[in-house]
């Protein structure tokens, strides 16, 4: 009774929010991982602890997390909301933009040198820079932040148009007006930023002074006391007169900008937020979101991303040899199961001869997310051995005996397009062997490929086709096999194919170390 209760609640709470998507859409499936599997969504680990720097040894003052949001905003700063112009597409990627006065440092090149190598062709590098930005605030004692996807990556650099320290009241106001942002929304985004990191000696000498801290061995003079996490500190300092921020008591007063910033109202935004460190979270909450949500015009983002509590994830499906059976594999994430008792979870499925299945699934992780708010609890598949002419259409989840299928449409599997067996690789300085697809005679694709991710001229993700040729094969089998070299050096594949002049892709990402060696 309790149990329905909750559930009864949580679906509420669902619908209320209405962001839930249907599972499987690769886009959002990407983006959700991403954004929610902290343990290997290839962020986290970059900011944990939060005082992480992987560019210079301990000690020197810096961190990743300070690197990124600057240069998210950096990268936003460019937007001009008249023509819509500029915004997060991370054109701060393009050495043009770097070189300017305006973007002096190595942050930026740091940032991309950790992140870009994450976008995918679901997840733009300017997605990647969003979500690293929001987890970093997450994180390191921030608020919960808002992730959408789908910015564009932009294919040459932005007009300038970063506000700098020597500027004056009026061109930082002009400036904030032009990205989208008021007066008091300029106090509270640069005290949001300046709540992390600090100046760099050797960017502005004229600002700060060599420290001689064996500790600080860059010389960062820091914004607030409490450089690699969120709090309010940047506020209470300030209004109490205890500051060292360098933008703030700098000796020079011409580049003193967050003086003249924070107090631009006569001080009562940033008196709010030294009075209210949760008025301070919530204010940077909506700003951070809307920073990294200032896209060039006609961009359309995502609805924001919000975990799916109940999600099927690494589907594989391949057909043996004889081509009598199919090996399905996979796991599943529960989002927030609790710990405190052990859990009945089962996968049941539909196959095409009418008949319904039932496992139990082994518990083999958890992992906590958004800064150990949440947790995701993963539960793997036995390795189940399907007859071919049955094979599979839908799953259900039991857990606890209540039943997890979306709504009622279940989560659809397709098992039309998928690995054989017979692929097979031999590993030396690279990869090589053959790949093979299996293709249901009754799908009659005009072609069938290998998907890999590749890059373009100006490095944006894009997908690498390898075409496959049509097998000889048995005249009544149900399967029929396309293969192909492995090309490119590439590890990782999806299946692709053309159906009635229509591309279709099959979701998983399958790591050619999953195949045997070829026979020799
Ligand atoms: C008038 C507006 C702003 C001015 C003039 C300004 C100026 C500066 C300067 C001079 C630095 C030192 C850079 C270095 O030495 O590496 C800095 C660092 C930083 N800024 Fe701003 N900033 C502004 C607004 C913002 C905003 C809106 C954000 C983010 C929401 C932000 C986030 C940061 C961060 C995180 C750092 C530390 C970087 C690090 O330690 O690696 N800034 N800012
Ligand atoms: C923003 O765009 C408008 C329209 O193109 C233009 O008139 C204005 O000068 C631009 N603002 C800046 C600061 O470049
Ligand atoms: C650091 O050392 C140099 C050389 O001894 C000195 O000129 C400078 O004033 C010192 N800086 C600080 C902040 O003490
Ligand atoms: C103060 O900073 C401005 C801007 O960087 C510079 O032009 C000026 O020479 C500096 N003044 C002094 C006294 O150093
Ligand atoms: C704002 O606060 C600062 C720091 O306490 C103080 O020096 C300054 O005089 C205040 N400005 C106004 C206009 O109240
Ligand atoms: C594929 O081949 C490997 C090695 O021979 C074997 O362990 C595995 O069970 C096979 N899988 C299927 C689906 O036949
Ligand atoms: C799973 O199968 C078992 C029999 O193997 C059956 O007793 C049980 O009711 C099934 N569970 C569900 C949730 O269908």
């Amino acid at each position: 009774m309790l149990r329905l209760a909750l559930r009864v609640f949580v679906t509420c709470l669902a619908t209320a929010t209405n962001a839930l998507y249907i599972w499987p859409s690769p886009p959002l499936d990407a983006l959700e991982a991403m954004r929610f599997d902290q343990d290997r969504n290839g962020i986290t680990d970059l900011i944990q602890p939060c005082s992480l720097f992987i560019f210079a040894a301990p000690g020197a003052g810096r961190s990743n997390a300070a690197d990124w949001i600057r240069t998210a905003y950096h990268d936003m700063a460019t937007h001009n909301i008249t023509d819509g112009t500029g915004g997060m597409d991370a054109s701060i990627r393009f050495a043009e933009e770097q070189a300017r006065a305006e973007n002096v440092g190595d942050g930026f090149q740091n940032t991309l040198a950790a992140l870009l190598g994450l976008s995918t062709r679901y997840i733009s590098i300017a997605d990647v820079l969003a979500a690293g930005t929001i987890i970093a605030f997450e994180n390191c004692g921030g608020p919960e932040i808002a992730f959408r996807g789908g910015r564009v990556d932009a294919s040459e650099p932005n007009a300038p148009g970063v506000p700098e320290p020597q500027q004056d009241l009026e061109s930082h106001t002009a400036a904030f007006a032009r990205q989208g942002f008021t007066q008091t929304e300029m106090i509270g985004l640069v005290a949001c930023g300046h709540t992390f990191g600090g100046v760099q000696q050797a960017l502005f000498p004229q600002i700060v002074p060599v420290l001689n801290d064996t500790n600080n061995a860059q010389s960062v003079s820091h914004f607030d006391s409490t450089f690699v996490t969120f709090d309010n500190n940047v506020a209470t300092e300030y209004i109490s007169g205890t500051t060292q921020n360098p933008l703030v008591v700098g000796l020079n007063d011409t580049t003193n900008s967050d003086k003249r910033i924070f107090a631009s109202d006569g001080n009562a935004t940033m008196a709010s937020f030294a009075s209210s460190a949760s008025l301070f979270a919530s204010t940077c909450a909506d700003l951070i979101t809307r920073m990294v949500d200032t896209v060039p015009a006609g961009v359309q983002l995502t609805d924001v991303i919000t975990p799916l509590p109940v999600k099927p994830d690494l589907i594989d499906l391949t057909l043996s040899v004889d081509q009598k059976t199919m090996q399905f594999t996979g796991m599943l994430r529960v989002w927030n199961l609790p710990q405190t008792t052990t859990h009945d979870v089962r996968l049941l499925w539909d196959d095409r001869a009418g008949g319904t299945n039932n496992v139990s699934l082994v518990q083999s992780r958890v992992a906590t997310s958004s800064g150990g708010r949440a947790t995701a609890t993963w539960f793997s598949f036995p390795t189940l051995t399907l007859d071919v002419t049955a094979g599979i259409t839908n799953m259900l989840f039991a857990i606890d005996n209540a039943i997890e299928d979306q709504g009622g449409v279940g989560f659809a599997i397709q098992d039309d397009l998928i690995w054989s067996n017979t692929s097979c690789i031999t590993e030396g300085a690279t990869v090589t062997g053959k790949l093979a697809i299996a293709v249901r005679n009754d799908l009659a694709p005009t072609r069938v490929y290998a998907e890999s991710l590749g890059r373009d001229a100006v490095d944006r993700p894009v997908v690498v086709e390898t075409d496959f040729t049509l097998q000889p094969g048995a005249a009544n089998a149900l399967y029929a096999v396309w293969s192909g070299a492995i090309a490119n050096g590439q590890q990782d594949f999806t299946i692709g194919a053309e159906i009635g002049g229509v591309k279709v892709t099959r979701n998983d990402i399958r790591s050619v170390f999953d195949f045997s060696p070829c026979a020799t």
